[in-house]
């Protein structure tokens, strides 16, 4: 028995979060190959960059390889690993694009559009003006007539897509075509999404027109936490390194690079039949909560073509999260429910039947222990993390 109260406490929440179902779509569950890099010895280690520290020889040729591999799987021309979050990666290709002065126009929160580009976080920072695109409810996406006209008429300088709540791919293509017009940049944030944007499922938005591509490594990836930006531009992706050290990262967190690297390693082998199967297994769940009575957004549009389904509860979201706590199914409180987790560990459309009729029953039946069982049966079917390097 471990004498450390706060090993205890590491034991008590992986043991919980195992006995639970996880349909949060931030969140992925690590291989064994993946948690043996990110414990290995260069988590305490410096000795990555040759210029400052020594000892750096085989991190260089590792930092190599795993870069390589990002440019070799998003078909791009530069990758860095620098990011130690999604947010960083976010906030130095920002720095990178911005001169002073900078009009930037995302998706509201309220929309779904990540927080930290909204006012009052990363644009107060960098001292940027916001203004939102105008966005549809119904077909969850943005509106893009409005959307062109505001942009024509306004001309930031910087458009940032992708999302926090994001269901349909957005239309890249045309916002890129008149920014580029008049001199703008764009960013896509496809951190939710990276995954699927892997496997050849969602868009591909570095050929749509996006200046740069960059996410969070750990949500439709099957990376430890951390953050990646990807380009085709020479220019940019110089100005990306030379904003990144010592500015917003100094240690980059060595055994964060090389969990990543196994991380790609198994994404290379696996990714377009894992992103098709989240793909199916989220349309599954989306159609069997619908016929369930559930309050699913995006029926316009067949509900979703990510790893996530948006149940709207409006101001119920926790009240309804903590329902489903209870009953042993994990979401967070907008309500998103994410397929990515229950498809790394081997589940099919037939198992998003009966998540829905878990879900629904808990909903209708808050205190039904029954339910609890139920799920703990089903997840004690599928215990194994699949797409590795040797399933
Ligand atoms: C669209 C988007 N960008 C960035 C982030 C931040 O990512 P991270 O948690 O890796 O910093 C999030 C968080 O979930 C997000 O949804």
């Amino acid at each position: 028995m471990a004498k450390s109260r706060i090993l205890k406490l590491v034991s008590a929440y992986d043991n919980y979060r195992n006995s639970t179902l996880n349909l949060i779509p931030s969140e992925n569950v690590l291989s064994h190959d993946v948690l043996k890099a990110l414990a290995s010895g260069m988590a305490s280690r410096y000795s990555g960059r040759p210029e400052s520290y020594g000892g750096a020889k085989i991190f260089q040729e590792l930092w190599t390889n795993v870069e390589e591999l990002a440019i070799e799987i998003f078909h791009c021309g530069y990758a860095t690993v620098l990011p130690v979050s999604g947010h960083i990666a976010g906030m130095i290709a920002i720095d990178s694009l911005c001169k002073n002065g900078t009009t930037l126009a995302t998706i509201a929160a309220h929309y779904g559009g990540y927080m930290g580009y909204n006012s009052g976080h990363i644009p107060e920072v960098m001292r940027m003006n916001v203004s939102y695109l105008p966005f549809d409810v119904k077909s969850w996406n943005i509106d893009l007539p409005r959307a062109l006209e505001q942009l024509e008429k306004d001309k930031p300088s910087l458009v940032i897509l992708g999302a926090t709540v994001f269901l349909f791919p957005h239309p890249v293509k045309e916002i890129a075509k008149i920014v580029h017009s008049y001199g703008g940049k764009l960013i896509y944030d496809g951190s939710h999404v990276l995954g699927l944007i892997a496997g050849g499922c969602f868009q591909d938005p570095l050929r749509e027109g996006a200046d740069v591509l960059l996410g969070s490594t750990h949500k439709t990836l099957f990376g430890p936490q951390g953050g990646l930006i990807l380009t085709n531009d020479k220019d940019i992706a110089m100005k990306i390194e030379q904003h990144s050290l010592y500015t917003f990262v100094d240690n980059f967190h060595l055994n964060r690079v090389a969990a990543l690297g196994v991380a790609l390693e198994e994404v290379k082998i696996h990714r377009r039949f894992y992103a098709k199967k989240v793909v199916q297994n989220s349309k599954a769940l989306a159609t069997a909560l619908f016929k369930e009575g559930i309050p699913v957004e995006g029926k316009k549009n067949g509900f979703t073509r990510s790893h996530q389904i948006f149940l709207n509860y409006g101001k119920r979201g926790t009240e309804i999260r903590e329902i489903l706590e209870t009953n042993g199914i994990i979401s967070d409180s907008r309500i998103r429910l994410g397929t990515n987790e229950v498809t790394r560990k081997g589940m099919a459309t037939r198992d998003m039947s009966e998540i829905a009729h878990l879900i629904s029953q808990t909903l209708s039946e808050p205190n039904s222990m029954k339910v609890r069982r139920q799920v703990r049966m089903l997840i004690s079917r599928y215990q194994k993390i699949r797409y590795t390097l040797n399933s």
